[in-house]
């Protein structure tokens, strides 16, 4: 088996906030990085701070949605770090509205990102996984699968992400490959500050409101989703696979 060190992994939206933290986790955990964004030149800060930190990585840019981008950067991430075997589909956008309200581009665009991007790119990549007959594919989910008021594309998205991930692990388990879904809970980052400002709620009543509803009382931070990632793509978790883990501070939403 080999070690965890000349294993690769792509983490999508690894720019900022969640994905940042679990790209900086795998390149601690051995890994050697791509770090997948809209921009490169974004994605190239993550990358510098592995980097410094002395691991490996780089930084590429790609819309995880349009499939001739997708194809091309997994073609370089081979061709540049070696074949990508562990893949986080963690790119993400909300376009939040009432049904009544929400627009078709509005639904199309969460789509596009969540569902057909997690797709596009774990078609991409499987290839090399099923080659190496080891993987680990973990896709991003969220309580707001549960049900949000006023997110129905972002909820459909998420919920859609589950049932994706646990057929995934049906078809490829026989080849070495697991696929999990980790759902976070309410976590600070750009995109909880973003739904703050949207709906006019200062930034610190915000987070107090939302520890209030959390049993282990506090909002949670990018390093407790960065850790339940590490463990599904651990050699280690080879005998999990299809599992919904929720990392929101308790039992529910
Ligand atoms: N923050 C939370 O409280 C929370 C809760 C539950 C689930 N999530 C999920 O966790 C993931 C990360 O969320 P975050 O809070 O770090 O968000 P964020 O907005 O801070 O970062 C998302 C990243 O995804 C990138 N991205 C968006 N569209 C893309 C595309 N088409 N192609 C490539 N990259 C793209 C963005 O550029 C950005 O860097 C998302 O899937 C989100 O839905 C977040």
């Amino acid at each position: 088996m080999p070690e965890s060190s000349s294993r690769v992994a792509i983490v999508t939206g690894g720019a900022r906030g969640i994905g940042a933290a679990i790209a900086q986790r795998l390149a601690t955990d051995g890994l050697a990085v791509a770090v997948l964004d809209l921009e490169e030149s974004a994605a190239k800060g993550t990358a510098d701070a592995i980097a410094a930190a002395g691991g490996k990585a780089l930084a590429v840019g790609a819309d995880v949605s349009d499939s001739a981008a997708v194809d091309a950067a997994v073609s370089r991430v081979a061709a540049e770090l070696g074949a990508p075997t562990v893949l986080v589909n963690n790119a993400g956008i909300t376009r939040d509205n009432l049904l009544f309200k929400l627009t078709e581009s509005d639904w199309d665009a969460v789509m596009g990102v969540h569902l057909r991007g997690s797709f596009l790119m774990a078609k991409a990549t499987q290839k090399y996984m099923v080659e190496a007959k080891w993987g680990r594919i973990v896709n991003l989910s969220s309580i707001s699968a549960l049900g949000n008021r006023g997110q129905a594309n972002y909820s459909a998205a998420k919920a859609g992400l589950q049932g994706f991930t646990k057929t995934l692990a049906i078809e490829l388990g026989k080849f070495g490959v697991t696929v999990n879904c980790v759902a976070p809970g309410f976590i600070v980052s750009e995109m909880t500050r973003a739904t703050a400002q949207r709906i006019g709620v200062a930034w610190e009543d915000y987070l107090a409101a939302a520890a209030e509803k959390i049993p282990v009382a506090r909002p949670g931070e990018v390093e407790d989703i960065a850790n339940a990632v590490s463990f599904f793509a651990a050699e280690t978790a080879g005998f999990v696979s299809g599992q919904i883990l929720y990392v929101a501070g308790g039992p529910k939403a």
